[in-house]
């Protein structure tokens, strides 16, 4: 009987219990596979006895609609590096054979992916990686999971905001996770009809902020939201990591005293909770696409969105380049055609 291991690496994002729900079903439900839940990323793996649990389909009531992930996660924690300053990769693939464990899916971002790709490498040790970030920034997918419902959370808050901003004609400054790129930012922004969107990807002037606020006045609209990226920064001056809308809100207040402006900062909110139904029909073809790729013994892929089929590509090519927001794209041409200021 074919026997697999399963964890979930890095940053949390709704989704990553509909992608072992799919595993599950599909691995164990249909093909009659043994399937190893590994506890808390590769702390689960290096720990002895490993972090183990027994994944069978009875276990996965609910787990398509709950956030989080039930195996734990982590994003501190490299084999090949780790905190007690020695190298276990080697342990790792030793003590999978002696478990009987083939291969393992790897659920994760960039970091985790690179780290499924280094074991495979250089210990042999078969795996097959699914991405995730609700950045949305990983180079060999179009979609991760996740995103979606970080973009839902986004244009809710937006939509909550509009209203209070509204009443009190106050510009309201929302930060918002994307890490290095602007995708949440930039979905999120124009789902939530936001006036102004800073991301990463265009440095912003703080002239023309204001001259869209003063636009907006002459309109009979005084109040105003700006969503700003959290690596967004000024074209001049640099930004300490963290205070992206700090930044703003100093850089308007600093040029119109008189304006009322406040910040709310979305944080872990857009990670919270659960998928929306976009998230988890992909977390489930993920999922089980993690699953053929595997009985077909092709490790050393990562299952991704392409051109709107879900496929397996090499996990080298998926951990070479992260992706940002194309600045000439339709999606930028959108937002300013429907009059959102981008700063720059
Ligand atoms: O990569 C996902 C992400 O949520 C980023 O958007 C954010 O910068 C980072 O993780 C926050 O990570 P932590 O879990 O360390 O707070």
């Amino acid at each position: 009987m074919r026997h697999l291991g399963i964890l979930t690496g890095g940053g949390d994002a709704p989704g990553l219990n509909a992608v072992i729900r799919a595993a599950v079903k599909y691995g164990v439900g249909q093909k009659g596979w043994l399937l190893t839940g590994i506890e808390d990323a590769f702390d689960g793996l290096i720990a002895r006895p490993m972090r183990l649990r027994r994944l069978v389909p009875r276990s996965c009531g609910g787990l398509l609609q709950r956030g989080g992930t039930i195996l734990g996660t982590t994003n501190r924690g490299d084999p090949f590096a780790w905190r007690d300053g020695k190298n276990h990769a080697h342990d790792v693939r030793v003590e999978l054979d002696r478990l009987g464990i083939e291969g393992v899916i790897v659920i994760g971002g960039d970091g985790t992916m690179r780290i499924a790709d280094r074991l495979m490498r250089e210990e042999g040790v078969p795996v097959i990686g699914v991405p995730k970030t609700i950045d949305n920034d990983l180079g060999a997918t179009d979609q991760t999971f996740g995103f979606q419902s970080a973009v839902d959370c986004v244009a809710d808050a937006l939509d909550r905001l509009h209203t209070t901003a509204e009443s009190h004609d106050r510009c309201i400054v929302v930060e918002v996770m994307g890490r290095d790129a602007g995708f949440i930012a930039l979905h999120g922004g124009i789902a939530g009809g936001a006036d102004v969107i800073l991301i990463p990807e265009i440095p912003w002037q703080v002239d023309r902020l204001r001259a869209k606020l003063e636009q907006r006045r002459n309109l009979g609209r005084p109040f105003s939201l700006i969503v700003v990226s959290e690596a967004a920064r000024p074209l001049h001056g640099e930004v300490p990591k963290g205070r992206a809308g700090q930044a703003v809100v100093d850089a308007l207040q600093a040029a119109e005293p008189e304006l009322d402006i406040r910040l709310t900062i979305l944080g872990h909110l857009q990670r919270g909770g659960s998928p929306n139904a976009t998230d988890r029909v992909l977390a489930t073809r993920f999922g089980v696409t993690a699953i053929d790729l595997a009985a077909a013994d092709r490790w050393g892929q990562m299952v991704a969105l392409r051109n709107g089929r879900v496929v397996g590509v090499p996990l080298a090519e998926a951990v070479r380049a992260n992706r940002v927001v194309d600045v000439d794209g339709e999606v930028v041409a959108a937002a300013r055609a429907v009059g959102v200021e981008l700063g720059g």
